[in-house]
């Protein structure tokens, strides 16, 4: 396939920008017609797909619609109907769907997500907080000049600092950003065990069409997208959610738990995630972390799970094998590449060093998104069937230790350790769970290509 016109896609779509801050802005529509001239100006400072000959830009900017920002903007009826349904519903609405109930409930978000007041997503992410504030001062005062929209929020959000640096853990003490897949076309150099696995064990990339509307998919057909194709191609969905992270009802449970396990606190929470803290991958070093294979791109993500169907090195219901599974069930992992997320944000709130005194009140958690051409077909199942519930790996009612909504302990929520017969390494039941992450808000956004928007802000879709 020969290479995508990156011009026209949003860069936020095609690379993680690994800058240290990012501040989200949520803006409520007010008047389409002034709205449009907002985004008309705002043209010139949303980041592209370009690549960076010069290295990295300061800052970038990017944008994204509700299906209810896009009626406010007043799409024709046509165009706004011929939206997939979840999109058109809204995350919201999707709540049964997704197990977002009890501590989790839309009835428990934050004010702004409750009310779904929330119509453009605007990420600024930069290299400073000086960059950070230039960028959002500029976007002030087109929104001064042009009006049409108001910021009714912001989330900003932060690369953690441990020891005075910038790292890549999340506030469990992971660290975090290595899965995301590769696709064809996109500019990436593919790694091992990013893309898709062949059958003589090599990967390659993932159809385009997984991420980005107008291409094929992994079944060779067009997913579905909103009329015109102008308007769909080269644009992708995006999930946006708030995840608050209980830290010190975490830690205790680690603490607990870990006097109990044989492999101790640290082996335990490498078989939580899937991977030490350090990263190591628990399929490649099931006993120790290794930074040998932590830090190496050719083996950090390289792993499969059919040799390890007892799940003795990475139990089946571990964070990582659950959101994918590779070719745990089978085909190849066929099954697994119609349902892989590209995943983007950052933590957000301050880092809790071990050893002090910590509540779980303090805002703190990841501003997570995840990019795919289907909700339903990608992230909804992921949410749903993988994360929420446990019979596609044989786990029964069992949820994402990490991730899952546990509710009350009367409903028997655990997660399983395979183990051997070696005392070293025996089976492990972790019961009594409650909720470590928690939903806080968030919705379902489509985020245009650089075309579909000047469509959008001269008023030109036409679904004819
Ligand atoms: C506070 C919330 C979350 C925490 C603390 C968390 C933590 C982690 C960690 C530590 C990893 C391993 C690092 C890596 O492989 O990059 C990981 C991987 C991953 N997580 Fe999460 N995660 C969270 C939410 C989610 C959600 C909501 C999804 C939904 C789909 C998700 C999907 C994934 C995926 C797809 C991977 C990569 C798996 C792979 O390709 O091997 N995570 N997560």
């Amino acid at each position: 396939m020969s290479k995508l016109n990156e011009t026209d896609v949003q860069g936020f779509v095609i690379r993680g920008y690994n800058f240290p801050f990012a501040r989200y802005l949520f803006l409520e529509v007010t008047d389409h017609q002034k709205v449009r001239r907002f985004i008309d100006n705002l043209l010139p400072y949303i980041t592209t797909g370009e690549h960076w000959d010069d290295g990295k830009p300061q800052s970038t900017v990017n944008i994204a619609f509700t299906h209810k920002g896009l009626a406010l903007m007043q799409l024709p009826d046509a165009s706004l109907l011929s939206f997939p349904v979840e999109f058109l519903q809204g995350m919201k609405a999707r709540a049964d769907i997704l197990g977002d109930s009890g501590p989790n409930g839309p009835e428990n978000w934050d004010e702004i997500w409750r009310e779904e007041r929330v119509h453009i997503w605007l990420a600024v992410n930069a290299l400073s907080p000086a960059a950070l504030e230039d960028a959002c001062a500029t976007i002030q005062q087109l929104l001064n000049t042009h009006g049409g929209a108001g910021i009714v929020g912001q989330q900003d959000a932060a690369a953690l600092q441990i020891d005075g640096k910038f790292c890549t853990k999340e506030h469990f003490g992971y660290t975090d950003g290595f899965g995301n897949p590769d696709y064809l076309g996109l500019e990436r150099h593919s790694q091992p065990g990013q893309g898709k696995l062949n059958k003589d064990g090599s990967w390659s990339p993932l159809a385009t069409g997984e991420l980005l509307l107008g291409y094929a998919d992994e079944a060779g057909e067009l997913p579905v997208a909103p009329l015109p194709h102008l308007l769909a191609n080269n644009g992708t969905f995006m999930v946006y959610r708030k995840l608050h992270q209980n830290v010190a009802t975490f830690r205790n449970y680690l603490e607990e738990k870990g006097k109990a396990y044989p492999g101790g606190k640290e082996k335990l929470a490498s078989k939580f995630v899937g991977r030490w803290r350090d990263g190591t991958p628990t399929e490649l070093s099931p006993d120790k972390e290794d930074s040998s294979i932590a830090t190496d791109p050719s083996r950090n993500v390289n792993f499969t799970f059919g040799k390890d169907s007892d799940g003795t090195k990475c139990p089946i219901g571990a964070h990582l094998r659950r959101v994918n599974p590779r070719d745990a069930f089978g085909f190849n992992g066929r099954l697994t590449n119609r349902r892989r997320v590209t995943r983007r944000g950052l933590p957000y709130g301050p880092y809790a060093p071990e050893g002090q005194p910590i509540t779980d009140n303090i805002e703190r958690g990841v501003a997570f998104m995840a990019l795919n051409a289907s909700l339903s077909r990608q992230f909804e199942f992921v949410q749903q069937q993988w994360i929420e519930y446990g019979n596609d790996s044989h786990q029964g009612n069992d949820k994402d230790l990490i991730l899952g909504n546990h509710g009350s302990h009367a409903n028997g929520s655990k997660f399983v350790i395979q183990g051997t017969d070696d005392p070293k390494n025996p089976p492990f039941v972790c019961g009594g769970l409650t909720n470590f992450v928690e939903l806080r808000g968030g919705d379902y956004f489509f985020i245009p290509s650089m075309t579909a928007l000047k469509m959008l802000s001269t008023g030109t879709v036409d679904p004819r």
